[in-house]
């Protein structure tokens, strides 16, 4: 209701949320890519236009329903999501969660590769892929006031997010752990740190639902004053 009264904490606010895998065309018929259900970005795209935001949600391709009160653009390579959030700027609010493949396919086939008998098979050359996030945190001009990246790590997960934190100049990071067991991909709940110039957070497990929501109402906080 209040999204669509224009008002509450986020009111006049530009959000842009990144979310989903990108997918990186080998030939026209295959890709690699993340592991990514958009669930979370999802979420938090939703959780963020509750508040009042005006959203932005880039998405790569998922299996997932638009949420309410979003405008939501649709791309499959990293590239595309790159220029997407380029082009969505100005924004107050970039929230990054998408996993983004960090290669492109750089000998890429416009045709369909053939398999052929007795050959040995293709070697895929990988490129580096812009980093999405590093790219908006270190925007000369139009650098969201908040930027926040998600670490999905198997190991050391503290330490690595916030290295991650300060290699990319986002402001917060929100740490997941994805190890063995954690059942984070693609299942409904979480276990998640924040990490911001302060320190970290603890959260206690709970849904990507309930995740979205914290954290929009902590983002919310720093539009308060
Ligand atoms: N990210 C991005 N663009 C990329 C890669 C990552 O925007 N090309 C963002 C993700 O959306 C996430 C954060 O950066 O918010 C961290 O992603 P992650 O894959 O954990 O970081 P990488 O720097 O790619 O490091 P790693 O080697 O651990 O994959
Ligand atoms: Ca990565």
């Amino acid at each position: 209701i209040e999204a669509i009264l224009g008002s509450g904490p986020l009111a006049g606010r530009h959000a842009i949320v990144t979310s989903g895998p990108t997918i990186e065309p080998i030939d026209p018929v295959r890709y690699i890519s993340n592991r990514s259900s958009g669930r979370q970005g999802h979420a938090i795209a939703a959780a963020l236009a509750e508040l009042g935001a005006e959203v932005t949600l880039i998405s790569g391709p998922v299996a997932l329903a638009d949420p309410a009160g979003c405008r939501v653009v649709r791309v499959e390579s990293a590239m595309q999501m790159l220029n997407a959030a380029r082009s969505a700027l100005p924004a107050d609010i970039a929230v990054c969660t998408a996993a983004v493949a960090d290669w492109s396919v750089v000998n890429r086939s416009t045709e369909k590769r053939k398999k052929k008998i007795g050959e040995a098979p293709p070697v895929i050359e990988l490129g580096p892929n812009p980093d999405i996030l590093a790219t908006l945190s270190r925007a000369e001009t139009a650098r969201p006031r908040l930027v926040i990246g998600f670490a999905a790590e198997t190991q050391a997960l503290i330490e690595n997010a916030r290295d991650k934190r300060q290699r990319k100049g986002c402001d917060w990071i929100v740490a997941n752990d994805v190890s063995e067991g954690s059942e984070s991909f693609g299942g409904e709940s979480n276990t998640v740190y924040l990490i911001d110039e302060t320190g970290v957070e603890d959260w206690p497990r709970m849904s990507k639902l309930e995740i979205a929501r914290r954290l929009a109402r902590r983002i919310a906080t720093v539009f308060a004053s």
